[in-house]
């Protein structure tokens, strides 16, 4: 019964945005509501400044912030939230995308003035891929903005998702008097409010009510025209089709001045689904099984250079986890007992007892994990749905130091095994290559192998143009393309075969010329 009641108050969902747009305030007006922070300013922003990608400084401290801020839970309303923080450099967006698998929904915020943004369109495919239901927050309505129905069009273009306003913005900038609530049916007026205070300005003034021109004079008619328009256009919000993942049903606001969030976060746990199914390639795994199942998706090294422990983030998917228990870690078949594993409640960390589905715990680690490892007690259980991306830049990596051989051996495996990047192994020449989803991360791990390995490493340039996974049931087509493309063949870190195409022509031609050849761009097929 417990675990039943614990498992439908749970909300797990990740913020995304394009950088800017206002994902950390929105954070931080959410946590402010859940009482977890007493003050704003209290969130750090874990992005990387402009301009500061060699920063080695910057990284570190991004490094730092982000395991703080990498899960943030709080209580709203007897409802048990927890936040999922991703990065806000595109560089990581990998990163990203490992934790939107662990997530049941999605808040996406845009920029009212800027709309769609090419972040947010890339990390919104991902949750196309997995049918994560979407809601949306529009923000900044305080500045100037796009006409509503026009950034909704945007989104519905550009996202390929309908949407369906649950608010609706009452003028923008300078003269934005606030919006109406459809979703409670109820006038929120905005008076510029104190940014510091964790309440609205909420009236319960009816669209009808004659007296809502006092308020929003001389827009009345104008928000009467438009909400006649919206309900003309728009079919009335389903809870079906925004769980399934086809309608987003869409908010407007101003995080920074905390307007419009209250209204966000309270049909948010209405409506955003508790913890749901999860795969794995034996079968499908219900939450309300009594026996532990999870699966880490997400580790991070610690600070400290002087220690090389690392914290894995295991996402509970049934069950519940108890601290000194032991579980079966299947990859190695060894059975483990945490004794010390930690909850994250806004920016502290705490040892906890028992977690339920839909938590993260923090597991301390000294090496032995890989994202994607999963846990049970005792069940042969692989979770699926943890691709790597097939990465878009490329260099070898070379031993800038041969009496420290081992030190980067060993540092470029962990490294890899945190998802920092992807290595492959040159079948021509046997070189090591490093393939990476944004230019930073190169830095990233040059400047960790050196302090925290004390290994030292040199990049060389390749001429690489995309990696993908070949398979084929083909064997005498296969055997054909391994001798013809000898040159681009390479092993990933799991002895699986990679094409590495140099140019996007090599790469259609190939596909071309062997048609029963399958090349795949993320690394579960
Ligand atoms: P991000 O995490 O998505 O990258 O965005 P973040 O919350 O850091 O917000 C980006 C900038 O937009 C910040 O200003 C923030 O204050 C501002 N902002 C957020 N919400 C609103 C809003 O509703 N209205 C207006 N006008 N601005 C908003 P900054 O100058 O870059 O940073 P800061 O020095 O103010 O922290």
């Amino acid at each position: 019964m417990e675990l039943e009641q614990e498992i439908r108050r749970r909300r797990t969902f990740a913020i995304i945005s394009h950088p800017d747009a206002g994902k950390t305030t929105l954070t931080e007006k959410l946590l402010l509501f859940g009482g977890a922070i007493h003050v704003a300013g209290a969130v750090k922003s874990n992005k990387i400044k402009k301009g500061a990608t060699s920063d080695f400084m910057e990284i570190e401290r991004q490094r730092g912030i982000s395991v703080a801020t990498s899960v943030m839970g709080f209580e709203y309303k007897d409802v048990k939230i927890n936040i999922l923080d991703t990065p806000g450099h595109e560089d990581f967006a990998e990163d990203t995308y490992r934790t939107l698998t662990a997530v049941d929904s999605v808040i996406i915020v845009i920029d009212g003035a800027k709309g769609v943004e090419t972040q947010t369109r890339k990390l919104m495919e991902v949750c196309r891929m997995r049918n994560t239901p979407v809601m949306v927050f529009i923000n900044k309505l305080d500045r100037p903005c796009k006409d509503p129905f026009d950034l909704l069009d945007e989104i519905e273009k550009e996202l390929k998702i309908k949407v369906r306003p649950l608010a609706w913005p009452i003028s923008t900038g300078p003269t934005f008097k606030g919006v109406y609530d459809l979703y409670g049916d109820r006038l929120s007026l905005f008076f510029g409010a104190d940014k510091q205070s964790a309440e609205g300005e909420t009236l319960d003034v009816k669209l009808n009510d004659p007296a809502i021109d006092r308020y929003i004079e001389p827009f009345t008619q104008h928000l009467r025209d438009d909400l006649e328009l919206v309900e003309g256009v728009y079919p009335p919000f389903e809870l079906d089709s925004y769980r399934a993942g086809t309608v987003a049903p869409v908010f407007f606001g101003s995080a920074l001045n905390n307007f419009g969030v209250r209204e966000l976060l309270d049909c948010f746990i209405d409506i955003a689904p508790s913890p749901g199914k999860s795969h794995t390639a034996q079968r499908d795994i219900d939450p309300y099984e009594p026996k532990l199942t999870g699966f880490v998706f997400k580790i991070h090294a610690n600070m400290d250079p002087n220690h090389r422990d690392r914290i894995a983030f295991l996402k509970i998917c049934s069950g519940v986890f108890e601290r000194n228990k032991p579980y079966l870690h299947v990859r190695s078949g060894k059975n483990i007992k945490f004794a010390a594993p930690t909850a994250f409640m806004a920016e502290k960390k705490s040892v906890i007892d028992e977690a339920f589905p839909g938590d993260i715990v923090g597991l301390h680690d000294t090496g032995n994990f890989k994202i994607g490892d999963t846990f049970t007690e005792g069940e042969q259980l692989q979770f699926v749905g943890i691709p790597s991306f097939s990465p878009e830049l490329f260099r070898y990596i070379e031993n800038g130091d041969p009496m420290k051989f081992k030190q980067l051996a060993k540092g470029i495996d962990q490294l890899m095994d945190e998802g920092v990047a992807q290595l492959f192994t040159s079948k021509m020449n046997g070189r090591k290559i490093i393939g990476t989803v944004g230019a930073l991360q190169f830095e990233v791990i040059q400047y960790r192998l050196e302090h925290e390995y004390g290994a030292l490493c040199r990049y060389e340039p390749v001429q690489v143009y995309k990696a993908c996974w070949v398979e084929s049931d083909n064997e005498a087509q296969m055997e054909d393309f391994r001798k013809r493309k000898f040159n681009s063949m390479a092993l990933d870190k799991h002895g699986r075969e990679v094409f590495l195409a140099d140019t996007s022509y090599a790469l259609s031609l190939a596909q071309e010329k062997f048609p029963d050849i399958r090349f795949h761009f993320t690394s579960e097929f």
